[in-house]
């Protein structure tokens, strides 16, 4: 009895969008342990223990101060007989095995290594792997055939692994907003993904394009891809037509109009900081070649040839949604994935609401119900609403 009144205990409620979720984890022993399992699990195509790991993770991302022994963990929801097996290993031995195990693993750095390549993904990997493919080089020694993004992948491979910087996709919105304007004056874009919940660094950018004008940003993609090429800003693009069909997120089904979700998967070449000023068009190939050149004379000494560059590869995403369906998007593309998953989950089991990045249904009334503001959604799914910087669960 002493005991149990002794121990801080904790409460938190069971849906991520529930609760608050700052940046300020005081568990990441712990959390990133989970994570990790987690991120086995989805590589190895066990998405249901994935998403367990995940739910386990985010509660203690919402736990106010550092778990000291199991016992304050008594009541929590989400923390099934393996999570708390992984958290009891933690606080008392320092470490759990199972982690360890995996990390040092074969299968698991292989994975790692394979699906870091963008444009592949654990399917593929797995394949590769019972090729014997476990490295780059073998994969490049090994003639297997890359599609376009892969190669894109493999070419700026170190690139892409470099976390990018606040200031990295400060740079880039600045060119996507000369971009966007330049081809449809009035047309705006807002910073969504991990950078909008205030992450200082990401393995990507992520942009949602819109006009206030419904039908306007009709076709803007292809044109806004076009400026950054003709601008030498691209390195690898692919845009796809988002018809909800195709998108992954269950019976909340548009109306006939929604099937114009356009977004662009790309690479972006970003110069660096100091040469941001000037026009990128500057920046051929021939233009690095000499300012490598003069650079090895200038500088310290001969680098690497890579150091030698002006400019970095960087993953950007752009979206372009119309302006009555602003409020899904940019809702269902800050993030964080679990949170994300969570609202989804709230929605359907706990009011008959289908969400998605388009819209909201309402099952039992048996209609669309409209919003023009993040706010608004919140309020249709009977939750207290939540600022992108306390949705990283
Ligand atoms: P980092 O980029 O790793 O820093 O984190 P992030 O939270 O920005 O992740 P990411 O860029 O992968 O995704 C940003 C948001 O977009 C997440 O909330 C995802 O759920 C959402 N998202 C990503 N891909 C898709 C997709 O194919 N469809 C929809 N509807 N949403 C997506
Ligand atoms: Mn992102
Ligand atoms: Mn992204």
């Amino acid at each position: 009895q002493i005991d149990e009144a002794e121990v801080v205990a904790f409460s938190v409620p069971s849906y991520a969008c529930l609760r608050r979720t700052t940046l300020d984890n005081h568990n990441p022993v712990l959390t990133d342990a989970l994570s990790l399992l987690a991120e086995n699990a989805e590589l190895s195509d066990e998405d249901g223990r994935g998403v367990a790991f995940r739910r386990a993770a985010a509660v203690l991302k919402a736990l106010p101060e550092p778990v000291t022994g199991v016992t304050q963990l008594r009541g929590l929801p989400c923390l099934g007989g393996h999570s708390l097996r992984v958290i009891r290993d933690i606080l008392e031995n320092g470490a759990s095995s199972e982690v360890e195990f995996t990390k040092q693993s074969e299968r698991f750095k292989a994975l790692k290594v394979l699906t870091d390549i963008f444009g592949v993904g654990a399917k593929t990997a797995e394949r590769w792997i019972r090729d014997g493919i476990h490295s780059l080089h073998q994969l490049q020694e090994s003639g297997q055939t890359l599609n376009r993004a892969q190669q894109a992948g493999l070419e700026h491979y170190d690139d892409l692994k470099q976390p990018v910087t606040k200031a990295e996709a400060d740079a880039i919105g600045e060119i996507v907003e000369e971009a966007v304007v330049s081809v449809l004056p009035g047309a705006q874009i807002t910073l969504i993904g991990g950078f909008r919940r205030g992450k200082l660094t990401g393995h990507d950018v992520d942009f949602l394009i819109t006009h206030p004008e419904e039908g306007r940003e009709v076709g803007l993609m292809p044109k806004v891809v076009s400026w950054l090429e003709s601008q030498g800003f691209l390195l690898y693009q692919k845009t796809t037509r988002n018809s909800y069909l195709e998108a992954k997120d269950g019976p909340a089904r548009p109306a006939s109009n929604m099937d114009r979700f356009e977004r662009c998967f790309s690479i972006f070449k970003l110069a660096d900081a100091e040469k941001r000023g000037t026009k990128q068009t500057e920046n051929t190939p021939e233009d690095t070649c000499r300012l490598a050149a003069h650079s090895q004379v200038t500088d310290e000494g001969p680098k690497p040839a890579s150091g030698h560059r002006r400019w970095r590869a960087v993953r950007v995403d752009l979206v372009v949604s119309p302006i009555s369906q602003f409020a899904f998007a940019l809702l269902g593309w800050t993030g964080s994935k679990l949170f994300e998953r969570e609202l989804r989950r709230w929605a359907g089991h706990e009011k008959a609401m289908s969400l998605s990045s388009h819209a909201l249904y309402d099952n039992k009334q048996g209609r669309y119900l409209k919003a023009t503001s993040e706010e608004e959604i919140f309020t249709y799914l009977g939750l207290e609403y939540i600022p992108p910087s306390e949705r990283n669960a």
